[in-house]
């Protein structure tokens, strides 16, 4: 699925336009808002800013696209940066965060998250980011990504090419069934990534699809010198 990039100038101007479609999906979205998180630099500057927002939290229902496996405080968990960053600060029913169990290991972990996933239906809204090489969520390259038809909710991840090695992330599969997928990628160390993905090169990125738009944003660091001057287009 081809997605539709949009390139902004600066790092602010992406987080805005981000926060536009997280309104927007919210307010398109019935009883419950699924959202899925990313982890990153990028999304925890959204979460920053998240926290400041005025949401309709009640029908906030929050998942985790991929978790490292480490003790729950750990300030590398995904979860934990979540937490302080903006979770813990707005009236969002703890039960309605749902919180990867990764400490037990990928495994175990991946079974117990799987099952969470598996109730909540199609997600309305994934959060993704691009890695330096093309991967996203924890689906690195060369890895088995879960993107098959009869692939497993959540993979545990054992050999992760980026600290710490045991993870778990939702596959590929799995974060494809989603109304609206929208990818944030900042900085320059992105370029050759946004320039293979561009290329059509076959990438854990690549990979994912939405049901109703697939969304990149993209600040000009990351973009390629040629895409830029072409602007927002494809
Ligand atoms: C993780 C992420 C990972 C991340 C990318 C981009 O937990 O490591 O889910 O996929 O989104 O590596 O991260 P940055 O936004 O920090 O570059």
């Amino acid at each position: 699925m081809n997605p539709s990039w949009r390139v902004f100038p600066e790092r602010q101007s992406l987080l805005a336009a981000a926060m536009e479609i997280i309104r927007q999906c919210e307010a398109a979205s019935t009883r419950t808002f699924s959202i899925v998180l990313a982890g990153g630099q990028t999304p925890l500057e959204l979460y920053r800013m998240l926290a400041h927002e005025p949401m309709q939290w009640h029908k906030w229902r929050v998942y985790f696209g991929d978790e490292r496996c480490l003790p729950p405080q750990y300030p590398e968990r995904n979860s934990f940066q979540a937490l302080q960053a903006w979770l813990g600060q707005v009236p969002i029913p703890a039960e309605h965060i749902f919180i990867p169990a990764a400490e037990l290991g990928p495994l175990e972990a991946a079974a117990s998250y799987g099952a969470t996933v598996c109730e909540a239906g199609e997600f309305d809204l994934v959060l993704l980011g691009l890695g330096e090489d093309g991967h996203t969520a924890s689906l690195f390259p060369g890895h088995d990504i879960g993107a098959g038809q009869d692939a497993p909710e959540v993979l545990p991840v054992f050999d992760a090419p980026k600290p710490p090695p045991e993870r778990i992330s939702l596959s590929a599969r799995r974060l494809s069934r989603a109304r609206q997928v929208v990818f944030l990628v900042t900085g320059e160390g992105k370029r050759e990534a946004v320039a293979r993905w561009r290329r059509g090169e076959d990438l854990p990125a690549s990979k994912i699809g939405a049901a109703q738009g697939l969304t990149v944003l993209a600040d000009a660091a990351a973009c390629p010198r040629e895409f830029e001057e072409k602007g927002d287009s494809r």
